[in-house]
């Protein structure tokens, strides 16, 4: 199967290196198709660029998560999840270019543009029937959280301290979805509303599976093979107020 990987990014100093490292992965992995959304008014020229300069199989769309909704701390909490509509924009994309009764299989992971990436792990979830799980590292103040996983090989439950009650208590880069699964079930989006924090990944997952249809990759959930890094913002205060480095000059 196709690997469909769904990446929100957004304009910053570090995007380009986050989008470097990630295109030097994926170019490692056969059979990968990377979605690329921007949260942007326009598809910008540096992303641009960047994805046709890797030679990789892609699709550059973009949709602006609306300013007011990106504030933290409002009463009435407007926010929107960081990436969300960009990956719910990938999942109408897929469902408008892919119908059920075609024969092209494919695996969707949703893959954040600062995490790193395994090469193994795109190997293990290219078998998924559903959906499939396995642990992330440096996720929920832990070194990792996991699925648990029982002798018989079944999800059920979840190894965090964050709120392991919650029905899918998992970070975005801890499963992957069968296309198939998501063209069957076309009204499964990522909930934008009154959605708790960490709830976001249950929101969308109660829609397509139960517990029970899980499947653990990554040996039962044993080996860690992507890892929820976050890069540190650069210092840039010697550029002063009018700039120090040539503007022009892409970063
Ligand atoms: C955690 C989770 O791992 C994310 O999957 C989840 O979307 C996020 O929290 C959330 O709920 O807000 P975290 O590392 O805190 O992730 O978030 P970021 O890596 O900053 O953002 C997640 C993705 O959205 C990244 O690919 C980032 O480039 C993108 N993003 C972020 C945007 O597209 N727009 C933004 O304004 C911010
Ligand atoms: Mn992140």
């Amino acid at each position: 199967p196709t690997i469909h990987v769904v990446t929100p990014t957004y304009s910053r100093p570090v995007q380009k290196a986050e989008l470097t490292r990630l295109a030097n992965t994926f170019l490692h992995v056969p059979n990968l198709h990377w979605i690329l959304v921007e949260d942007s008014q326009r598809r910008t020229p540096l992303v641009s660029r960047l994805l046709h300069e890797t030679g990789l199989n892609y699709t550059h769309l973009n949709v602006e998560t609306p300013r007011n909704y990106k504030l933290r701390g409002d009463t009435r909490d407007p926010r929107i999840p960081r990436g969300t509509m960009q990956r719910n924009l990938a999942l109408r994309w897929l469902r408008e270019t892919f119908s059920l009764n075609s024969t092209q299989p494919g695996i969707v992971y949703f893959a954040d543009d600062d995490n790193t990436y395994s090469l193994e792990l795109f190997e293990e979830m290219r078998s998924t029937r559903k959906v499939s799980v396995w642990p992330v590292a440096f996720v929920g103040g832990l070194r990792y959280e996991s699925p648990k996983v029982n002798a018989a090989g079944k999800v059920y439950g979840w190894k965090t301290v964050f709120d392991p009650h919650r029905p899918f208590a998992i970070d975005m880069a801890g499963f992957a979805i069968n296309l198939h699964l998501i063209l069957f079930k076309p009204q499964a989006y990522f909930k934008l509303r009154g959605v708790k924090g960490g709830y976001q990944e249950s929101s969308l997952l109660r829609e397509l599976v139960t517990l029970n249809d899980l499947e653990p990759k990554a040996a039962n959930c044993t080996k860690i093979l992507v890892w929820h890094t976050r890069t540190e913002k650069p210092v840039l205060v010697n550029e002063g107020k009018r700039g120090f480095t040539d503007p022009n000059v892409e970063i």
